[in-house]
């Protein structure tokens, strides 16, 4: 008696199991197949963008927080620092008595062309290319480099 209980525990236990792994299969097979139907994209802020007329910077530095850049303008020549510490990435502050750019994180100076002088910087502050729009906004590309020497002239 004692015996023919503990077989029906087990079919009991076995039916139970299966049932369980049956179910669990399916639930992720389901998982993987709504998954496939949503899209694998990664919301990332564009590398190419308008920052405005060039009116609408004056002579001298403009610090574009929202975009995390420092735009130059000498007159009519532009050119664009990137205010990201290559460090780990805190911003860098423009020091205009220095004329430097000072990262408070950890310390790093970089001149005013961005190059790294002290500090645990290990690269120079990157520089981005310049473009007019047809609407005569100015355009921006995060996604290249250039030279420290580089000018956009409008
Ligand atoms: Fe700028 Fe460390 S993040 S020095």
């Amino acid at each position: 008696m004692k015996e023919k209980a503990r077989k029906i525990s087990r079919r009991v236990f076995l039916e139970i199991f299966g049932k369980i792994s049956v179910i669990m299969a399916l639930m992720v097979q389901a998982f993987g197949a709504i998954k496939a139907f949503l899209p694998q994209v990664l919301y990332e802020p564009p590398s190419r963008f308008k920052i405005g007329k060039p009116d609408d910077f004056s002579e001298g530095i403009t610090f574009l927080s929202e975009y995390k850049l420092y735009i130059f303008r000498e007159d009519n020549d532009f050119h664009v620092v990137s205010a990201i510490c290559t460090h780990l990435d805190c911003i860098a502050d423009w020091k205009p008595d220095e004329k430097e750019f000072f990262c408070s994180c950890h310390g790093s100076v970089f001149s005013e062309e961005g190059v790294n002088l002290t500090g645990p910087a290990p690269r120079p502050l990157s520089w981005h290319p310049l473009a007019l729009s047809p609407d005569g906004n100015l355009i921006v590309e995060t996604g290249k480099q250039v030279s420290n020497e580089y000018k956009f002239s409008i």
